[in-house]
């Protein structure tokens, strides 16, 4: 696993967007060869999308041959529906880069056939080779997408009723309003997760810092779904300082070595 450490929100955001940059370059993704992602909806890749946006405006990046995926959906709101993730997707990230819509692939959370709908996605998936990088935030507690703590390590796409803390967090989205959230979603499960080539999670503010100490110095373990990373064999982590306000200093002196010894490399 790497842990990069930004002093800031901006700064994560920044390594992030080009690290997303430098993948899509480097695939030199073709139409009959993209390069497919997975993005997540919430606050952590806003600041990664806004950068990503400037690039496609300068023309320093094209997203004509990427392919994306999302992560999860509320059930039960309309692609218009302003909270569900389908037109968070849209209105902050797909519809200011060069994007094909053919290209962008989102959970419907209106489908009255989950079984279908989540297997066709996870088929979907399997068709274009997998995911190449999968991004994803987490959640105070350790989910990732919306895969909970008791979410069973070898999960697949599939709808799932929300935990109650949750609901709560999210609602913030929703006027603050708990009973507005959706109590049932679909996500990509954590098998989905693992099957990703290489897995890059933004994790900014104190919010994020238990979660973040179980994920990189406790045990593999369904009560923090994330710390199921420890076994991706390309898994990073991209957070601020505040974020690793619980990890043991010497825990994070040893990931800022690490990449003090790799930069001249990535450098040549
Ligand atoms: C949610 C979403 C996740 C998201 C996480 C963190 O519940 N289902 O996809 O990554 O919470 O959200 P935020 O980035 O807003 O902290």
């Amino acid at each position: 696993m790497r842990l990069i450490i930004s002093p800031d929100y901006d700064q994560c955001s920044q390594w992030a967007a080009d690290y997303v940059a430098y993948k899509i370059k480097a695939a030199r993704p073709t139409e009959s060869k993209p390069f497919v992602m997975a993005v997540p909806a919430g606050s952590s890749p806003l600041g990664m999308f806004e950068r990503l946006i400037n690039m496609f405006r300068k023309g320093k990046l094209s997203f004509q041959n990427v392919v994306i995926f999302n992560m999860d959906e509320y059930v039960g709101l309309s692609p218009e529906d302003e909270h569900s993730y389908h037109y968070f997707l849209w209105k902050n990230f797909f519809d200011h880069i060069d994007i094909k819509k053919k290209n962008v692939h989102l959970l419907n959370g209106q489908t009255t056939d989950f079984a279908k709908e989540c297997t066709a996605y996870e088929k979907l998936i399997r068709s274009y080779g997998g995911i190449d990088l999968l991004i994803g935030g987490i959640g105070g507690d350790g989910h990732i997408a919306f895969n909970e703590p008791g979410s069973s390590l070898a999960s697949r796409t599939r709808v799932k009723a929300l935990n109650k803390n949750t609901i709560k967090a999210n609602a913030r989205f929703f006027g603050n309003d708990i009973n507005a959230v959706p109590k049932n979603v679909l996500t990509i499960g954590i098998a989905t997760i693992m099957d990703a080539k290489e897995v890059m999670i933004i994790a900014s503010g104190d919010r994020k810092a238990n979660a973040l100490q179980h994920a990189v110095e406790g045990g593999i373990n369904h009560m923090c779904p994330i710390s199921i990373l420890q076994m991706h064999p390309h898994a990073l982590i991209v957070c601020d300082d505040e974020a690793t306000s619980e990890l043991k200093a010497e825990t994070v002196r040893l990931f800022k070595d690490n990449e003090e010894v790799k930069m001249p490399q990535r450098k040549k």
